[in-house]
């Protein structure tokens, strides 16, 4: 199974199998029994973190990651501090990457940007983010936090709320729970944030159960999990979309009270307004949880496609 991450690029979640996700399961599992520890797996490998779009979790989680098992990070956040800034493409920035490193980590706004970079580069790509499109990395921490907290993936019933049209960790998700089987998967948003078609096809194409909603009331007490985000306001095209949908959803605790006791809630964050405080505080959120898996899934995933010696 090893040789199957080898050098890989790591572009949509959909490029994966279920065996190769739990097989990542495992290793992460034995990641975590030496999480405070450093390790020299990757010592004297350089990764090349290139953030063209803010991150808090992602981009601090893989340098996190890197260092822990001994590699050296390089990275920028933002394009200013770049030659792009005087003109230079993306084509030469990224030729320049491989150059310098041993694996590329992008976030671009663009839908593509990591699919490209991956044609011009020889070195491994990971898509940690582009445009609405995808976010497979975060897709692998969902689906690690949901395994640990259930002990399985199969046979709960998921309600994904939020902006289902401009969120790429949400579609990431659903695309993520469409390789296992769930029991069915409630899609719940303000109508102007629909999930896009493509995404119902594949669910089709799947046979996954599903359904939409507008309001999360009305399915809460079926749910296993809820997962939630924020509405994504930097990629509506026009602001006063946004500002129509604004504040449209919102988790209480007492909206938790009347589902199932085990119910948790994730959220990829960040998140702005859409949970309430006092979700933070109760036995519910598991996205603090969810966000601390970020470092050994990464860490596994960087282990593996550079090959280290487990
Ligand atoms: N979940 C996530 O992608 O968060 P950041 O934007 O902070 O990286």
């Amino acid at each position: 199974m090893k040789e199957r991450f080898y050098q890989r690029d790591v572009i949509s979640i959909l490029e994966f199998e279920r065996s190769e996700l739990e097989y990542l399961f495992e290793i992460t599992d034995k990641f975590l029994n030496y999480i405070d520890r450093k390790l020299h797996l990757l010592d004297g490998k350089i990764i090349a973190l290139a953030f063209f779009e803010p991150s808090t979790r992602t981009r601090l989680s893989f340098e996190v990651a890197a260092k822990k098992l001994g590699a050296d990070v390089i990275s920028f956040a933002g394009e200013e501090a770049l030659s792009i800034s005087k003109g230079e493409n993306l084509t030469d920035t990224i030729k320049m990457l491989d150059n310098y490193s041993d694996l590329i980590v992008i976030r671009h706004r663009l839908e593509g940007a990591a699919k490209y970079a991956a044609e011009i580069a020889e070195k491994p790509i990971i898509n940690a983010g582009d445009g609405k499109q995808h976010h497979p990395t975060q897709a692998m921490i969902d689906l690690y936090t949901i395994k640990k907290l259930f002990g399985a993936i199969d046979g709960l019933t998921y309600g994904v709320l939020g902006d289902l049209r401009y969120g790429r960790a949400i579609t990431s998700f659903i695309y993520g729970i469409s390789l296992f089987r769930p029991k069915k998967v409630y899609l719940i948003s303000p109508e102007a944030l629909r999930v896009r078609e493509e995404v119902l096809e594949l669910l089709r194409n799947k046979n996954i159960v599903y359904e939409e909603k507008y309001n999360v009331e009305e399915v809460i007490d079926q749910l296993d999990v809820l997962y939630v985000t924020r509405i994504q306001k930097e990629r509506f095209p026009d602001p006063m979309e946004y500002e129509k949908v604004r504040g449209s959803y919102r988790v209480t605790y007492e909206l938790l009270k009347h589902g199932k006791k085990e119910l948790k809630v994730l959220h990829p964050l960040p998140k702005v307004d859409e949970i309430d405080h006092g979700v933070d505080v109760s036995t519910y959120a598991a996205y603090y949880i969810q966000a601390k898996y970020g470092v050994p899934i990464r860490m596994s995933l960087l282990t593996l496609i550079l090959g280290a010696k487990l």
